[in-house]
């Protein structure tokens, strides 16, 4: 049986990777077995994917990189533009199946998004498509900037079309200088209809990686974490 959460965010680079890992330590200390993943990523450096070295350190059950991250591309461009570029395709379903093997090891499982929510991920389906696959409900992680207001409420317009549950929110303030924060974080938790996990403020690298308690996972109920679908769509 697989649990879990999907996290997207307002835009790329603000943030999912910081809040999926601290998700990820929050629920390991309190004794569960938790995996991260990153079905698709784009962008390497030295040979490496941060994201995906960060969520398996994150991670405290035995799984490969290959679950973890079954598509990873050197440019740092749109997934579908990455994997044309190598002549090959996204498959929802190898990513579900990869998704599945973390279940069985894992009692959750929190996967992280490509870029933004309707990114594309091959001519056909988006970032939309895979949370519906993974049939999980969604957290939203707002990078807190100018503009964040807008991305924010049509990012969780397009989860709530997409028929999928916003579980929860999270301010990350990506930007020490925002004006009016308090105000900006006060006009989305008016107007997101799910709660806000938590607040992290402008972090130094230490501090992000110690940032647990900053989240609220008790809000994250267990009638938010649902079986994975059998059959990807
Ligand atoms: N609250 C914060 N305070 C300071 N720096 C932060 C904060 N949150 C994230 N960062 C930094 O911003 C950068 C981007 O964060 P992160 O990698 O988590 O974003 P992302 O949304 O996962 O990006 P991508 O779209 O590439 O997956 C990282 O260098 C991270 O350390
Ligand atoms: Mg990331």
């Amino acid at each position: 049986m697989g649990k879990g959460f999907f996290v997207t965010g307002t835009d790329t680079g603000i943030g999912k990777t910081t809040v999926s890992c601290a998700l990820l330590r929050a629920f390991a200390a309190q004794g569960k077995k938790v995996a991260g993943m990153k079905p698709i990523v784009a962008g390497s450096e030295n040979g490496q994917w941060v994201d995906v070295e960060q969520l398996l350190a994150a991670s405290n059950v035995n799984v490969t990189r290959q679950q973890i991250n079954p598509y990873a591309f050197d440019p740092p461009i749109s997934p579908h533009l990455a994997a044309r570029q190598l002549g090959t395709e996204i498959d929802l379903s190898v990513i579900h199946h990869a998704y599945q093997q973390l279940c069985a090891k894992a009692d959750l499982v929190i996967v992280e998004g490509a870029g933004g929510f309707l990114v594309p991920i091959n001519d056909r389906q988006n970032g939309a498509d895979l949370a519906k696959t993974l049939n999980l409900p969604v957290i939203l992680v707002v990078g807190m900037r100018l503009g964040c207001l807008n991305h924010a409420l049509l990012t969780a317009q397009a989860i709530q079309a997409a028929g999928l549950t916003l579980a929860g929110w999270v301010a990350n303030c990506v930007d020490p200088q925002m004006l009016a924060l308090e105000q900006n974080i006060a006009a989305l938790e008016q107007r997101l209809d799910c709660p806000l996990l938590g607040t992290l403020p402008f972090l130094g690298e230490t501090d992000i990686a110690h940032s647990i308690g900053l989240l609220d996972t008790k809000i994250l109920t267990s009638n938010h974490i649902v079986k994975p679908r059998m059959n990807p769509s």
